[in-house]
Parts: structure tokens; C-alpha cells; sequence
């Protein structure tokens, strides 16, 4: 039976990202698709950016793909107005979504489109484990005329359950963990610390562990990245981690994740990048990070895993045959990556 995908092809680019990655599916196996409007499309329609329809029909489904929400449309700083990456977050806490994985494996074809030079590159093969669900993104907020807070909040539960999921890859890697917090300032920091320190002497003592600051962690991803294995944080130093990290491969629009939480439910697959506002409606994304989503989502959701390296070995190839969109350098279309992309599965 065909395999139900709900798609949200979201704001900006996406539309044009989600296109070309649905047909590339439809060459990897049989699935149904179906479209939900989400972000600053469901706004414009429903003055909402997540309709309790689209989350339910999230739910239902096997698996979720989205390209990427917002723009300078419905952006403002009112705290009453309705934001597209209310929905984003919405989503990914609704269906329970707290280890996003953000693999940065550059491929040497690629090299000379980092800013970095190509011997920092040789080698590099991290993933960063983000936590999806918790800390300031869901705290309270307040906002009066004169002050405004983010209240930054973990439970010991949150920290177990991503320090298991961040020792579980790490045993399928390279058996290293760097845990990444800011512990000589924050005390989510130093519970984070604690509880991934007990976890690992209870439960993984035969991965190696390592603790690491997040700003000297930002430094040293860029000096030396072929150190780290696995990268576990909190979800805003993920956050910014991970965008660091995509530079290693060349470009923003090279990097996929995999939002994954109870194995029963649908894990979200999506881009790390966003809507990419300066370049939309002009059929010149780049659509290979959405690719390399699609890739993880057969991998993750459905025990595709012939399929899935398919996918990743045909961009690898296309890339090594000199593929390039503007982000990389080059002058390739959309509709030119796909093509190129597709070509090679056959
Ligand atoms: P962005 O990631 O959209 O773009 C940053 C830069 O990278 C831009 O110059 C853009 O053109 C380029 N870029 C990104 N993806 C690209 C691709 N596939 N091909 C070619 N170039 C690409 O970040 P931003 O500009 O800071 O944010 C724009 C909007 O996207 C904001 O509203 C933000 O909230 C949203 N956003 C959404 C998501 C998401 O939906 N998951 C993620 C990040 C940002
Ligand atoms: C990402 C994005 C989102 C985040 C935004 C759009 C809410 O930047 O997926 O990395 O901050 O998580
Ligand atoms: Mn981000």
C-alpha cells in the first residue's frame, strides 16, 4: 500500500523546493501525497499559521515533509500577531518531535564552495542533535511597555530522553559526544550537564563523552570540525550550531534534517534552511537540502534504506559532475538540479 505523506510546502522558496522533491519521491517508491497550507500561507487563508486540520491531518500521516515557513510578509514584532514559525514550533511540539538531526558531511566536490579552506573540510562528518522541544523556544514569554522575558526551562526528562537519542546515533557513528552548554553561566546549562553525565555512566559509559561550552564549540567548529562526531544541545544553541555547521558544506541550502520523537508517530522532515525571501519565485533555490530530507525520511520513517542512499549517492553525483545553484556558485536552475538529481536514479 502507498505510504501517506503530508506536505507542506510552507512560505518563499518552498513551494518551488517542495515540487521537484515530490517528484523525486515518485521515482523512489509509491506514496500518496497531500498538501497543507502552513506558516504565512495559512495565515493568509485562515488567519492562523496551524490549523487544528493540518495538525490533525500531521498526525495521521505516515510522515511529514515541509520545506520552510515565513517572510518579510508577516513579519512584525507585535506579540498579538499571528507568525508563520508559531506553526513550525506548534507542529514539532504537537507531534512530540524532540531530537532533530542535522548530519553536515561535506562532499569534496564541494570544497572550493566553503569559505573554509578545503584540508579544515577533509574529513568532516558531525551530526548535530538538537533538542526540538524545549528550553527558551517554549518558555514563558512576557512583554510589557518597558521590559520583555524568555523564560528558559528544561526538565530532567527532556535532557534524559535527547542525551539518549544523541548516545544511541553515537554508537551507530564514531562512539564520541561532545555535550554542548554554557554551565559556567546557565542552570539549565548545568542540569543539562549533570543529567547527560548520570545517563552516560548508567547507560553508556562505552561512548565517549566530552563537555564542550557553546561559544568555544562555535569557534572550533569552523577551526578544526573533523574533532566532532556527535554534537548534543539545547535547542537554541542548536539552532545556531547547525546554520555555523552548513557552511562546512558549502551552503545553507545543502543541509537536511530529521525531526524524529516517538518511533509510533511521524517523524517532520525538512531543510535546515528557511524560506530564503531574496530569492524566491525566481526557480533558483536550491533544492538539494531538500533532497537530502527526503532522503532521511526514507531512511528513518520508512526502512528505506537502498532507496534512501539512492538518493543521496544521485546528488552526490550530480554535484561531482559540477552541478551548481547560485548559493554554490554557479548558475543552475531548480528545475536543472532536478533534473540533473533525477537523471542518475535511473
Ligand atoms: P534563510 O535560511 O531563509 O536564508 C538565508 C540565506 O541563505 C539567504 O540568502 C537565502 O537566499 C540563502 N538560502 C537559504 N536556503 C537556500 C536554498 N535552498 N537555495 C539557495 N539559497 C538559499 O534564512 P533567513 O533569511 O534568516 O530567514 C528567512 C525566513 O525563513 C524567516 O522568516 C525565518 O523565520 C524563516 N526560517 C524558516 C525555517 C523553517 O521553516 N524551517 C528555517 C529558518 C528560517
Ligand atoms: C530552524 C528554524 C526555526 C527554528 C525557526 C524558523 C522557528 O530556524 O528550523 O532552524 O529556530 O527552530
Ligand atoms: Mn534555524
Amino acid at each position: 500500500m502507498a505510504h501517506a505523506i503530508a506536505v507542506l510546502p510552507g512560505d518563499g522558496i518552498g513551494p518551488e523546493i517542495t515540487a521537484p522533491t515530490l517528484e523525486i519521491l515518485g521515482e523512489l517508491g509509491d506514496f500518496t501525497f497531500t498538501e497543507h497550507p502552513f506558516g504565512g500561507a495559512s495565515i493568509d487563508l485562515h488567519g492562523t499559521a496551524l490549523t487544528d486540520e493540518t495538525t490533525a491531518a500531521c498526525k495521521a500521516s505516515e510522515s511529514v515533509l515541509l520545506a520552510a515557513v515565513g517572510g518579510p510578509k508577516w513579519d512584525t514584532t507585535d506579540p498579538n500577531a499571528p507568525r508563520p514559525e508559531q506553526g513550525l514550533l506548534g507542529l514539532r511540539k504537537e507531534l512530540g518531535l524532540f531530537s532533530n538531526l542535522r548530519p553536515v558531511r561535506p562532499v569534496p566536490a564541494l570544497y572550493d564552495a566553503s569559505a573554509l579552506k578545503r584540508e579544515v573540510l577533509d574529513g568532516t562528518d558531525l551530526l548535530v542533535v538538537r533538542e526540538l522541544t524545549g528550553g527558551i523556544y517554549f518558555g514563558e514569554k512576557t512583554r510589557t511597555a518597558t521590559d520583555a522575558s524568555d523564560l528558559c526551562h528544561y526538565t530532567v526528562a527532556e535532557v534524559e530522553r535527547i542525551a539518549r537519542s544523541a548516545f544511541e546515533t553515537a554508537r551507530k557513528r564514531r562512539n564520541l559526544v561532545h555535550s554542548v552548554d554554557k554551565a559556567n553561566v546557565m542552570e539549565t546549562s548545568r542540569q543539562w550537564r549533570e543529567v547527560v553525565h548520570r545517563i552516560h555512566a548508567e547507560e553508556y559509559s562505552d561512548v565517549e563523552l566530552r563537555d564542550q561550552l557553546v561559544d568555544s564549540c562555535a569557534m572550533e567548529l569552523i577551526a578544526r570540525p573533523t574533532q566532532f562526531d556527535v554534537i548534543v544541545t539545547e535547542n537554541l544553541f542548536g539552532d545556531i550550531l547547525s546554520d555555523a555547521a552548513a557552511m562546512l558544506s558549502g551552503s545553507l541550502g545543502m543541509l537536511p534534517s530529521a525531526s524524529i520523537g516517538d518511533p509510533s508517530q511521524p517523524g517532520m522532515f525538512e531543510p535546515v534552511h528557511g524560506s530564503a525571501p531574496d530569492i524566491a519565485g525566481q526557480g533558483i533555490a536550491n533544492p538539494l537540502a531538500m533532497f537530502l530530507s527526503a532522503a532521511m525520511m526514507l531512511r528513518y520513517d520508512f526502512g528505506l534504506e537502498a532507496e534512501a542512499t539512492a538518493l543521496e549517492s544521485a546528488v552526490d553525483g550530480a554535484l561531482g559532475d559540477g552541478l551548481r545553484t547560485g548559493d554554490l556558485g554557479g548558475k543552475a536552475t531548480t528545475a536543472e538540479a532536478l533534473a540533473a538529481v533525477r537523471s542518475r536514479l535511473k
